[in-house]
């Protein structure tokens, strides 16, 4: 009769091994969650927090597997520094990828400063900070890099706020627009300019017609000396 390969009496190195495999299961690195809570919604406010399950469950003597409690109060990533950041709060029902500190940091989350750890655990599913998504389908809402351009894309609005917005190029628009104070082209104010060697009528003029010029340079050298359209 056979004895099979993991069958006792075990060597010194099998029991070695067998405890130091033991102990780094209690060394927690990363692992896939799921977002469960939110406190933030998209909103212009400080990195808020979530509660996350961890989607790989422990397995037990009897190979069952016993799913995690939920972790609350867990810090997630933004990209941020000092007052610039890119807002994407995390939304209920992301999966991402959670890592676990090595120390306690319930006192850094507590106050934004150092300090000790808050207990001596080490590896704890506890002290999970939230890095990001890992899955998910095609976003509705997104900034797009490919190798034809930068595409920015919304079904609702794409707003720009800003003293003074600067661009260079040529614009092509699809659609109305609306303008609050003034457009001023080549230096001519769209609501202040005005029409020479004409009288005042009652009559109103005919709508712009395709490509007769305004105030195109060859248009008005025709006209007479001093007249400005
Ligand atoms: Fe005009």
């Amino acid at each position: 009769m056979t004895t099979p390969l993991n069958a006792p009496p075990y060597s010194d190195g099998e029991n070695l091994k067998s405890i130091i495999l033991q102990l780094l299961t209690e060394v927690r690195t990363t692992l896939p969650v799921k977002v469960i809570e939110v406190t933030n919604d998209g909103e212009v406010s400080p990195i808020g927090r979530l509660s996350i399950q961890p989607l790989v469950g422990q397995l037990s003597a009897a190979w069952s597997v016993l799913p995690h409690g939920i972790i609350y109060d867990v810090p997630y990533l933004r990209i941020q520094g000092g007052a610039n950041a890119v807002i994407i709060d995390p939304q209920v029902g992301d999966i991402g990828i959670a890592a676990f500190c090595d120390r306690d940091i319930s006192i850094v989350k507590a106050t934004g400063t150092g300090g000790g750890p808050g207990s001596l655990r080490r590896h704890d599913l506890s002290d999970a900070v939230y890095l990001g998504t890992i899955m998910g389908g095609a976003p509705a809402q997104y900034i797009q890099f490919s190798p034809k351009g930068i595409n920015i894309v919304s079904p609702a609005e794409v707003s720009i706020t800003a003293p003074k917005i600067s661009s260079k190029g040529e614009w092509a628009h699809t659609g109305s627009i609306t303008v609050s104070d003034d457009v001023v082209a080549s230096g001519i104010s769209k609501v202040t300019h005005q029409h020479g060697g004409v009288a005042r009528g009652g009559a109103i003029t005919s709508p712009p017609a395709a490509g007769v010029a305004g105030n195109n340079a060859s248009f008005a050298a025709g006209l007479p000396a001093g007249m400005v359209l």
